[in-house]
């Protein structure tokens, strides 16, 4: 099952990441040839994975699909509407009979033990497409775009990232929880500047602390309330909505103790980001967290980010249902 980035070593996150790249430049050069790609079309011929999600999406929705259908296989969506899930029949229940019938359950949901109960009781490999608590295919994603942009300048081994630094502003999340265990297990610092009450719950700074073991030279984690701090000499700036799926009651009071988190190049410059910061978010934006002027500018990587889900998609289902959880 694919849960959290904690569930992938380092090296395992890498052949993740460079699988993507891989099936990326293939996929794209058999489509300009008006071919279909040969490496991947029937890895999953004859075989159908269950998408439940239980929350709107667009990027993850679509990558899915998009990546099935490259696959050969049949993607199945079911909305919170269309099935008996959490309304008229359990978890268990649930889990073990679409998996007597599907090769995979790619599941969001809101809590995560939703997730992870469907993962405990499945026959099939379950992905987690966002959960309250983790989002991994949209970090496989990130450093997919990390990489693109920064490998040639950084130094070291395996994606080559080591001493980047990203600097988070805002809400600590789902998306951040991944990200955070992430950059720890590729030697990428991350710097992450929340509000007042809005910072890391010990359990995650745990989680994310903890993929260092067994890492050479694991990035580091540090926590202010300053953004500008974090902001300091990274490499990549990053956000994501102040107001996230189930949060919405609190709008208001966010809206209001996150003001002066909106990451523009004032602050981008009063900060001291390296001069050639990128701006990175995982998608829907609204422009409260992130200036137009930075998202629609060069340094932004939001688009190839959004579509490198696709690629993460491929990467994913190849390891965890092609390969069944052995990712070379
Ligand atoms: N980034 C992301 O997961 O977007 P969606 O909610 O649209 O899937
Ligand atoms: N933090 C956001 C991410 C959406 C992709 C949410 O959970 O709604």
């Amino acid at each position: 099952h694919l849960m959290s980035m904690s569930d992938v070593t380092a090296a395992e996150l890498t052949t993740l990441v460079r699988n993507a790249a891989k099936h990326k430049t293939a996929v794209k050069a058999a489509f300009d040839a008006n071919q279909a790609p040969s490496g991947l079309i029937h890895s999953l011929t004859g075989k159908t994975i269950a998408m439940m999600f239980s929350k709107r999406s667009t990027r993850t929705r679509v990558s899915t699909e998009a990546a099935v259908t490259m696959m050969g296989g049949h993607p199945m969506f079911l909305g919170k509407d269309d099935i008996q899930l959490g309304v008229n029949e359990s978890l268990l229940d649930t889990s073990k009979v679409i998996s007597s019938m599907t090769s995979c359950m790619v599941a969001r949901v809101g809590p995560h033990s939703d997730v992870a109960g469907l993962a405990e009781h499945s026959a099939v490999p379950v992905i987690n497409a966002l959960s309250d608590d983790f989002h991994p295919l949209q970090s496989i994603a990130d450093f997919l775009t990390i990489h693109e942009v920064f490998a040639d300048r950084a130094s070291g081994s395996g994606l080559g990232l080591e001493g980047l630094k990203v600097a988070w502003i805002g809400d600590s999340n789902n998306v951040l929880f991944d990200l955070a265990t992430a950059c720890v297990k590729l030697g990428v610092n991350i710097s992450v500047a929340s509000p007042e009450g809005y910072g890391i719950p010990d359990r995650m700074r745990q989680i994310i602390n903890n993929a260092a073991q067994g890492v050479a030279s694991a990035g580091k984690l540090s926590e202010t309330t300053s953004p500008e701090e974090a902001i300091k000499d990274a490499d990549i700036l990053v956000t994501d909505t102040w107001v996230s799926m189930g949060q919405e009651a609190e709008t208001q009071r966010r809206l209001k103790a996150f003001a002066g988190y909106q990451i523009t190049n004032d602050l981008a410059k009063r900060g001291g980001a390296k001069p050639g910061w990128k701006f990175m978010h995982c998608l829907p934006r609204h422009a409260e967290e992130v200036a137009d002027e930075v998202f629609y500018s060069p340094r932004s990587l939001v688009f190839p980010e959004a579509e490198n889900r696709l690629w993460a998609a491929v990467s994913a289902l190849e390891a965890f249902v092609v390969n069944r959880g052995k990712i070379n």
